[in-house]
């Protein structure tokens, strides 16, 4: 048996991933099936005398695991698949492996195994050397290639932190999350908490991880699949706080149309505006909350849009995308009826979001005459939903 087989066996773990059902009462979650995700990653690790040989073994294997049921490389008639580079770097940086080696997972062994078997004999570790030969292979593979619209990722692996001036790898971090790379970073050695502190500067929030963690793998699974959860381009990405850019994200994005219409109007303009895409849904307070204060600044007072309930068969109940039965609304869960509402539901079947003296809260309407802007969703492009390109550019 390889050494690599065994490490297979000793540390590969089953990932459950539960569809999401859309009858539920929840907002969706961010697509969390590892074997459908599709990214490109470059692997950056630190092979100087700080990393042990046993560390980089240990990285071999946390690397293999990360992606022991995910499609690795491209298949002709597959979009969902990761291609996965591989940087080692010292005081310089070696490309391993360009996006388009690793075409299975045993080649990622393979590849992983020999690249990382021994430490180079130099206390120097560049991290900005690392990022830039990552950088590097997004500009010439991935940027401007049939996958331009997959997300990029750089997981780093490194036990030193150095580098000032041109060398410093800060600024460099901070471009590349600017571009829209992700940054994952896992601290080896022994001084973690000054190593730990300084990777923070360097990750993408809440990316910023060390090799003892118990779950190191789904963690990094989990960063994996939130960096493969994103809107098509002037859509909202629905989060637990609109002022908190790094708050959870859910699998849902939004689009605050400006354009008053009757209720009937928005629900069919947000049907075709993309695959998936339906007159928003407010099950709870924080949406509803999220949504007015991404309108409150761009839409006119006082504030008027539709949502996604209406009036059908004699309940509530919420749009959905085209093809699936609406969910009914659960009024002992959370409502926002204006008090004394809704009224006369029959003749006033749509319901819209009104500004009044005392907030903006729902009012039952007729269908077809009250003019108002309104609020689409869609489902986020992820693991559980994939988006070609012209989708993405909607
Ligand atoms: C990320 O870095 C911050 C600051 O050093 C730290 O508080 C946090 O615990 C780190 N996260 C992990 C998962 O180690
Ligand atoms: C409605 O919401 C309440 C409170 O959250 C919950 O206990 C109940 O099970 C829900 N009803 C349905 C039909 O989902």
């Amino acid at each position: 048996m390889k050494c690599y087989q065994f490490f297979l066996l000793l540390l590969s773990v089953s990932v459950g991933s539960a569809l999401y059902d859309p009858s539920s009462y929840t907002d969706r979650p961010c697509g969390n099936d590892i074997s459908n995700l599709w990214l490109d990653v470059v692997a950056v690790v630190d092979n100087s005398i700080g990393m042990t040989t046993e560390h980089l073994n240990n990285i071999a294997a946390n690397i293999g695991t990360l992606f022991a049921d995910t499609r690795i490389g491209t298949r002709p008639s597959e979009p969902r698949t990761t291609r996965l580079g591989l940087v080692t770097y010292n005081s310089l940086a070696t490309t391993n492996a360009d996006l388009n080696k690793f075409q299975s997972l045993d080649d990622v062994y393979n590849g992983l195994f020999s690249a990382l078997d021994r430490t180079s004999n130099t206390n120097t570790a560049y991290l900005a050397t690392g990022l830039q030969a990552a950088g590097q292979l997004f500009a010439t593979q991935s940027i401007g290639s049939l996958r331009n619209h997959y997300k990029r990722v750089i997981i780093v692996y490194t036990s030193k932190y150095q580098g000032s001036g041109e060398l410093d790898p800060v600024p460099m971090a901070a471009r590349f999350r600017a571009d829209g790379i992700y940054i994952i970073t896992v601290a080896y050695g022994d001084d973690s908490k000054a190593l730990s502190d300084n990777l923070q500067k360097i990750a993408t929030p809440g990316f910023n991880f060390t090799y003892t963690s118990q779950s190191l793998v789904r963690d990094i699974q989990g960063a994996l699949l939130q960096s493969n959860c994103f809107c098509p381009n002037d859509w909202i990405h629905y989060r637990q706080s609109y002022l908190d850019m790094n708050s959870y994200r859910y699998g849902s994005c939004l689009k605050p149309v400006n354009l008053p219409g009757s209720w009937k109007q928005a629900q069919l303009s947000c049907h075709s505006r993309h695959s998936n895409s339906y007159l928003v849904t407010e099950f709870n307070s924080n949406k509803h909350d999220f949504i007015l204060t991404a309108v409150k600044n761009t839409f006119d007072q006082p504030i008027s849009y539709h949502i996604g309930l209406n009036y059908i068969n004699g309940i509530w109940v919420w749009d959905q995308p085209t093809g699936l039965p609406p969910v009914p609304m659960n009024g002992s869960s959370w409502d926002n009826w204006i008090p004394g509402y809704p009224k006369n539901p029959h003749a006033n079947s749509g319901v819209q979001n009104i500004q009044t003296g005392f907030g903006v809260d729902w009012q039952n309407i007729p269908v077809y005459i009250a003019m108002s802007n309104y609020i689409c969703e869609t489902y986020s492009c992820d693991s559980d939903n994939f988006c070609d390109a012209s989708d993405v550019k909607h």
